[in-house]
C-alpha cells in the first residue's frame, strides 16, 4: 500500500488540521491489514469531504498467490466528481490512441472532469497507438514539471525506466485501464482499472449456461474462435486466458483460431475473414475481446452469407463482445451479439477523487477495480457464477440503452 508519498512526491499538501481530522476519523490511514477494515476511505466528516471528496467503493480482499491484498471496488456512474478547491492542479494524461468507442469515451471522461472549473488543468497526449509516443510523453510530463501524470498503458511491459524517471522527478504516477507491469511497484502510486480476467470469466461462464439452455447442442463440438485485442494488453492476456481456460475445462469446446484483431473494426473484419476461409461452418462461437472488432466479425459474418444469433443449432454463429458501448448494445439488443461485458470507461470521476485523495496523503490500496455488468437480449441465463460468487446478466432494454453515457 502506498501513498503518493512513497513516490517520492514533492508538493504533498496535507494541513495539520485535515491530517488530524483524517487520523479521527479512522480514515487517514490504511487499515487493510488482518484486524482492519479494507481501504476504502469511506464515511468521512462533512468538513473533510469537502476537501478531500473522500473515494467509496466496495473494499474486499484479493487473492493473490496465496497473500490477500485489500482492494477496493469503485462502483461506476456513482462517482462523483472531486473538485480541486486548493490550487490548479496541472495533469499529464497520456493515452494510447482512438481505436474504440470504448477509447474515446474514455478520453471524454477526463476531459469532463479535469477542467479548469474543477481546479485542474489537463495536458492530454494521444500516443496514437504508439507505445514511444506514451514513452515521450512521460518525459515531457516530467519536464513541464506537471503535479500527476495519469498513464493508460498500450501494453504491460517497457515502462521502468521512464517510470523511474517520473519518480526521480517526484511526480507520482497514476497508472489506469491496463496495467504496468515493472520491477518495483514503488514506481507508481496506484493503479485503477477493469478485472479483464473476470470480464473473460464471466463471458465463458454466460456461454457455459446458454450452451446448457441448447438441448440440440448437447455433447455436440463447439468450435470457438478468438479475436484478440492488441497483444500484451491487460485487457486482451485477461480476456484472452479465460477463454483458454474455459476450453480447457470444457471436453467438447475446440478453439480452432486465436488471431489478433488489435481492438479496431477493419482488423476485426479482416481476421474473422481470414478465419472463415479457414474454418468456415465449423465456426459456432466467435469470442470477440471489444465491441469494434465485433462489428467488424458481424459484417464479415454477413459478408460470407452467414448469420449472427444465438440459434446455433440452425447455423448461427454466436457473437461475444466486451465494453458494452452504445452501438455494441444496439446489436446485443437485435441479438447479433449474444453477451456484451461491460468494460466502463467512465474513469475520470474516480481518478479525480484518487488524485484529492493522494493529495491529502491518504494511503489507497495499490489495485483499484471498477465493478462492471453484463448484458444479453436472449433472457435465458439470469446470472452467472464464476469462482463461487454470483453475477447478474442485465436483460437489455432500448430504454437502458438511451439511458447509458457512452
Ligand atoms: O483497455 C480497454 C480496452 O481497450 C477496451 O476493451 C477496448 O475497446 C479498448 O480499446
Amino acid at each position: 500500500m502506498l501513498s503518493a508519498g512513497s513516490c517520492g512526491r514533492k508538493r504533498l499538501i496535507l494541513p495539520a488540521f485535515l491530517a488530524a481530522v483524517l487520523l479521527l476519523s479512522g480514515c487517514g490511514k490504511g487499515s487493510g491489514g488482518a484486524d482492519g477494515p479494507p481501504d476504502t476511505l469511506q464515511d468521512r466528516g462533512e468538513e473533510t469531504t469537502e476537501l478531500s471528496s473522500s473515494l467509496s467503493g466496495s473494499g474486499k480482499e484479493e487473492e493473490t498467490g496465496g497473500k490477500e491484498k485489500p482492494r477496493t471496488d469503485f462502483h461506476m456512474n456513482e462517482e462523483p466528481i472531486a473538485v480541486n478547491r486548493g490550487e490548479q492542479l496541472t495533469i499529464g494524461f497520456s493515452q494510447i490512441g482512438a481505436e474504440s468507442d470504448w477509447r474515446l469515451a474514455s478520453s471524454a471522461s477526463m476531459e469532463q472532469v479535469f477542467t479548469s472549473d474543477n481546479g485542474y488543468n489537463l495536458i492530454f497526449s494521444d500516443a496514437q497507438q504508439k507505445q514511444e509516443n506514451q514513452i515521450k510523453a512521460i518525459r515531457e510530463f516530467i519536464g513541464q514539471d506537471v503535479d500527476y501524470i495519469i498513464l493508460d498503458p498500450m501494453t504491460e511491459y517497457g515502462w521502468d525506466s521512464s517510470l523511474q524517471e517520473a519518480r526521480d522527478a517526484g511526480i507520482p504516477v497514476i497508472i489506469v485501464d491496463r496495467e504496468v507491469k515493472v520491477e518495483d511497484e514503488d514506481l507508481y502510486a496506484v493503479w485503477a482499472g477493469s478485472d479483464f480476467r473476470l470480464e473473460g470469466d464471466r463471458a465463458c461462464a454466460w456461454l457455459e449456461a446458454y450452451l446448457e439452455t441448447l438441448p440440440a447442442m448437447k455433447d455436440q463440438k463447439i468450435g470457438i474462435v478468438d479475436v484478440q485485442g492488441t497483444l500484451d494488453a491487460s485487457a486482451q492476456i485477461g480476456r484472452s486466458e479465460a477463454v483458454r481456460e474455459a476450453v480447457k475445462k470444457h471436453e467438447n469446446w475446440e478453439l480452432l483460431a486465436v488471431e489478433c484483431g488489435d481492438f479496431v473494426q477493419a482488423k476485426g473484419r479482416e481476421v474473422m475473414e481470414q478465419m472463415l476461409r479457414d474454418y468456415g461452418s465449423r465456426i459456432n462461437v466467435v469470442y470477440c475481446e471489444n465491441d469494434n472488432m465485433a462489428y467488424g466479425v458481424l459484417e464479415a459474418l454477413e459478408n460470407a452469407g452467414m448469420k449472427a444469433g444465438g440459434d446455433l443449432a440452425s447455423g448461427e454463429v454466436l457473437v461475444i463482445s466486451f465494453d458494452a458501448a452504445r452501438q455494441g448494445l444496439e446489436k446485443t439488443l437485435q441479438g447479433e451479439i449474444a453477451v456484451d461485458t461491460e468494460c466502463n470507461p467512465l474513469y475520470g470521476p474516480i481518478l479525480s477523487r484518487i488524485i484529492m485523495a493522494l493529495e491529502q496523503g491518504d494511503e489507497l490500496p495499490k489495485r483499484n477495480y471498477f465493478e462492471e455488468k453484463q448484458f444479453s437480449s436472449l433472457g435465458t441465463v439470469t446470472e452467472t457464477t464464476v469462482n463461487g460468487s454470483a453475477y447478474p446478466v442485465v436483460l437489455l432494454t432500448e430504454e437502458l440503452i438511451q439511458n447509458r453515457e457512452y
